[in-house]
């Protein structure tokens, strides 16, 4: 374990599936993290840095103390035997959680002021249940672990992983008894003081070890025992202090969640849409520079929006969506984020956008795909008309970032193998005789293609896109129950 005057303390977040790498370069960006290591849903790293950095990581789910990472051991067969070798080897010695207690409240010091202040603004967010939305509630849920978006780990990958955080109660206890603050759970030395420490225990266990025992039972099991060792009191609803655990066949990874709320939770988002860690994701494959226009043309409740605008700041974005209850959605979204200054929204279809050929730098799309937002259309016959309309608003070496579904990302890779030569002349037309007329910007309720000739109207159309279009990169994204891929192209102009 990092001590005082070293590189710092040992940590680690989950990233969805996929993200690991790009929360490498995160890490490495803003918090210089030295000994980054992604590993299946988990990044571990050492840093120096100061909460507030920590907090300010974009593409982490949640950010947790490393408490220890151990290699996985032989347990004995005969159930009780198996547990009890699990209990000691991942619990160890009392001095390292003596040790860890104590950094992990010098983070809470840290914290303190700065909790203070955001917990007397953050007024919106923080409603008693009975007045909340259902939407709000919906989220609440989402974030309180039916999703996984608040995962503790990677996610399940075969029939004996026990999908759910288990959080196990040991003994009961009065609510009234709960200390009030992380200073009356430590001694004078700033060192656990064990005998009035709360805590509760999440317990995961994956692969093989889930053939055996439960993660409710090894939960259960390691709770009794630490309470037993360290003297800390369980509980359930309200704890001090959260030690999570992950059992797989890779490693035993224990932590302490170092804020309470997911990362992933932003709070300044009012009501959430496509995942924050993965709109920030997109936006930040959009290489958006100072002064840079950026659109979304399907931008829903506005999450790539907001998410790009808080990070870079000094650009200029613009929102698109066909239907009004998106968009006033996503107007409360910009004004509850602070973000009307550089956020604009407008009602338009992406098919025929009201915005000047080759007028944007960026264009970042979450192309609808799953049963909430599903187009009657095949997505197949409307996805050239989309993208060509796409295309002609980015700049010549301006940024695409699409979204898109797993099928539609072996599409998007077929048509592109099926590109002509950039130099055929016949395929250029389009992008040398932009049509620079502001497009009608009457409500659209639905896409509306009806192709003349539709297999050579769309063959021509996917020839024209992808001739201009060179593609940078594929990146396979988890969005929980459903898997994507963000596509990122550079438009470039034809000679
Ligand atoms: C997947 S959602 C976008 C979600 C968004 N990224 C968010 O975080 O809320 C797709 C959006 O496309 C919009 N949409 C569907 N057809 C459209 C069209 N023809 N033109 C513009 N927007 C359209 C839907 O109204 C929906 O808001």
């Amino acid at each position: 374990m990092a001590g005082g005057g070293d590189p710092g303390n040992q940590y680690f977040c989950t990233a969805s599936r996929g993200l690991e790498q790009l929360l490498r370069e995160e890490l490495s960006l803003k918090l210089s993290a030295s000994e980054v290591e992604p590993f299946s849903g988990k990044v571990f790293f050492t840093a120096d840095a100061d909460l507030k950095k920590l907090k300010s990581l974009k593409c982490a789910e949640r950010l947790f103390l490393l408490v220890k990472k151990l290699p996985p051991i032989q347990v004995a067969t005969h159930k009780g035997k198996g547990v009890h070798m699990l209990q000691k080897y991942v619990i160890g010695e009392s001095s390292e959680w003596l040790n860890i207690v104590a950094k992990w409240k010098s983070l809470q010091d840290l914290n303190k002021e700065e909790e203070r202040i955001s917990d007397n603004t953050r007024t919106g967010i923080k409603r008693p249940a009975q007045q909340e939305s259902g939407e709000t509630r919906k989220r609440s849920k989402l974030e309180l672990g039916e999703s996984p978006v608040t995962d503790f780990n990677e996610s399940p990958t075969g029939p004996h992983n026990t999908h759910s955080l288990i959080e196990e109660c040991y003994q009961s206890k009065s609510p009234t008894q709960m200390p009030s603050s992380p200073d009356e759970l430590l001694n004078s030395k700033g060192q656990g003081a064990a005998s009035s420490m709360h805590f509760r225990v999440s317990c995961r266990c994956s692969g093989k070890i889930a053939k055996m025992i439960t993660s409710q039972e090894l939960g259960r099991a390691i709770g009794v025992a630490l309470s037993r060792q360290m003297g800390w009191k369980a509980e359930l609803r309200n704890p001090v202090l959260e030690v999570y655990v992950h059992i797989s066949d890779v490693h035993y990874v224990v932590g302490i969640p170092i804020v309470r709320l997911p990362l992933a939770r932003r709070d300044y988002i009012k009501s959430a849409g496509l995942r924050s860690t993965v709109a920030w994701a997109m936006a930040y494959l959009a290489d958006i520079k100072a002064g840079s226009l950026v659109l979304d043309p399907m931008c829903g409740l506005g999450t790539i929006l907001l998410e790009a605008a808080k990070e870079w700041p000094t650009a200029y974005y613009h929102g698109v969506d066909n239907t009004a209850s998106q968009l006033q959605m996503a107007s409360a979204n910009v004004c509850f984020a602070k973000l009307t200054n550089s956020i604009d929204l407008m009602r338009a279809s992406v098919t025929e956008l009201p915005l000047l050929t080759e007028s944007m730098n960026v264009v970042i799309c979450d192309i609808p795909f799953g049963k909430k937002f599903k187009i009657s259309q095949d997505m197949k016959t409307i996805m050239p008309y989309i993208l060509k309309e796409m295309v002609r608003v980015l700049s010549i070496g301006g940024t695409l970032v699409l979204l898109l579904s797993q099928e539609l990302s072996l599409l998007m890779q077929q048509w592109q193998k099926l590109k002509s030569h950039p130099n055929d002349k016949g395929n250029i037309a389009v992008w040398q005789n932009p049509d620079t007329t502001p497009k009608d910007t009457d409500p659209v309720e639905h896409i509306d293609v009806q192709p003349i000739s539709v297999e050579k109207e769309q063959s021509d159309v996917k020839t024209q896109i992808f001739a201009s279009l060179v593609p940078t990169g594929i990146f396979q994204v988890s969005l929980g129950v459903t898997e994507a891929a963000i596509h990122r192209y550079k438009k470039i102009l034809i000679s």
